[in-house]
């Protein structure tokens, strides 16, 4: 199960990701916003973290203008790990390397075609384990002194 959520930026790149996943039947459940009316992205970057960490979904994706700030967003929430990714590679080893739990896609920066690749990649790659385990694990001892 993916957590979508975006702001008003990102509210009709997330429609076509919806699209995308309803053709390939994967399950997801959009934490909002449900209009092009403007809004704050840190909250929707918050929920779509929160739903994530809860175990209940297995990655989240979230999308503003730039996907920037919705990332930082998400980034606060203790156990996210949020990439912004605008090209494949950039996807693909943030799965392999950063075992990153959210994706974030900036709607004015890509277009809809690159962005369901990266969606693409990042819903198929798996972590690598091995040395890259120990330095996510140093990531989360930071988020457990600083957070
Ligand atoms: C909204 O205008 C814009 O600031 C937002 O979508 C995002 O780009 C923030 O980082």
């Amino acid at each position: 199960m993916i957590a979508l959520g975006s702001d008003h930026g990102g509210y009709a790149l997330k429609k076509e990701i919806m699209k995308h996943l309803d053709e390939k039947g994967i399950a997801y459940k959009d934490f909002g916003t449900y209009t092009e009316d403007s809004c704050d992205y840190p909250l929707y970057g918050e929920e779509v973290g929160k739903a994530v960490v809860s175990g209940e979904y297995e990655r989240g994706i979230i999308i503003c203008g730039t996907g920037i700030g919705i990332s930082i967003a998400a980034n606060k929430v203790r156990g996210v790990r949020a990439a912004l990714c605008g090209d494949c590679y950039s996807a693909e080893f943030t799965r392999r390397h950063n075992d990153a739990n959210v994706l974030a896609l900036g709607a004015r920066v890509i277009g809809p075609g690159l962005a369901l690749k990266i969606v693409d990649i990042f819903l198929n790659t798996e972590f690598e384990g091995g040395r890259h385990a120990k330095r996510v694990d140093l990531i989360s001892d930071i988020e457990a002194r600083h957070i």
